[in-house]
C-alpha cells in the first residue's frame, strides 16, 4: 500500500502510470474469464497478465463475484482456476518472453447477501489468503445486520477485508472509524485514486488513505481498457 503513497497528490483523471505496478500484489482483480461481470475471454484474460508481467506485477488474486446475480459455486470457481492457470502458464512458455511467471490465487469477492449468509452456514468460502476473508455491499445501503454478519465472520476465525470503502455512499468517517475498531480490513480500489468513481470516492479515499487505514491495494480490474486507462 505504501507504494502507492504519493499518488495521491497524482493529478485527478488521468492515470496512475505502469510504473508504480513493479512488485505489485493486485489483491482484487476480475480477470478470471467467464464467470461474472469482467473478463469474457480467455484471450483477453491472458492479454491482462501480459501486461501485468510487462509492469512489474508479482502477484494477482482472481477475486470473482459470489452473490445472488452471479452465484459461483467454490467447486466451479476452483474447477475454472486450475484450467485457467494452465492455460496461462502454456501461454508464457510459448512465448518465453524473459518475464517471471505471475503468481496467480483465487479467492472471491463476497456480497453480503442471503446467499452468502448460506455459504457462511456451511463454511462454503474462498479465502483471501490465510485467515482473511474478501466481502463487499451494495453502493448504496448497508445489508441487514451488517456489523453483526461481520462479527460472525470473525467468530469462524476469518478477518472480514472490505473491498473498496471509499465507494460506499452510505458510509461517513465515523462509520469508517467504528468498522476499524472492530478490526475490519480496508482494501483501495486503485481507480478511484484518478476519478473513475466520482469525486465524492475519490476524496474519501484521500481521507482513509491519510488516516492509515487501507490495508491492502487492488485494481478490481474488469477489462483491458480498464488497466490501459489506469496506466496511461
Ligand atoms: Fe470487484
Amino acid at each position: 500500500m505504501l507504494m502507492f503513497g504519493s499518488l495521491f497528490k497524482h493529478k485527478k483523471q488521468s492515470g496512475l502510470g505502469a510504473g508504480c505496478f513493479k512488485g505489485f500484489t493486485d489483491w482484487h482483480s476480475h480477470i478470471l474469464p467467464d464467470v461474472d461481470d469482467g473478463f469474457s475471454t480467455l484471450e483477453n484474460s491472458l492479454d491482462a497478465l501480459r501486461a501485468y508481467e510487462q509492469a512489474g506485477v508479482v502477484s494477482v488474486w482472481l477475486t470473482p463475484h459470489i452473490m445472488e446475480d452471479y452465484p459461483n459455486t467454490v467447486f466451479e470457481l476452483q474447477e475454472k482456476f486450475v484450467s485457467f492457470k494452465e492455460a496461462y502458464f502454456q501461454d508464457n512458455l510459448s512465448r518465453n518472453a524473459g518475464f517471471c511467471c505471475l503468481n496467480l490465487n483465487l479467492s472471491a469477492e463476497n456480497m453480503i447477501d442471503n446467499l452468502f449468509l448460506n455459504r457462511l452456514e456451511k463454511r462454503e468460502l474462498l479465502p483471501l489468503g490465510e485467515g482473511r476473508l474478501l466481502v463487499e455491499t451494495s453502493y448504496y445501503s448497508a445489508p441487514m445486520n451488517f456489523e453483526a454478519v461481520l462479527r460472525e465472520i470473525q467468530a469462524i476465525g476469518l478477518i472480514p477485508v472490505l473491498a473498496h470503502p471509499e465507494r460506499y455512499m452510505y458510509m461517513d468517517n465515523a462509520y469508517y472509524a467504528r468498522l476499524k475498531r472492530m478490526g475490519i480490513l480496508f482494501q483501495l480500489d486503485l481507480p478511484s485514486l484518478y476519478g473513475m468513481y466520482g469525486r465524492l470516492s475519490y476524496k474519501k479515499a484521500l481521507y482513509l488513505q491519510k488516516k492509515g487505514w487501507y490495508d491492502m491495494t487492488g485494481t478490481d480490474l474488469h477489462s483491458i481498457e480498464a488497466w490501459n486507462q489506469m496506466t496511461k
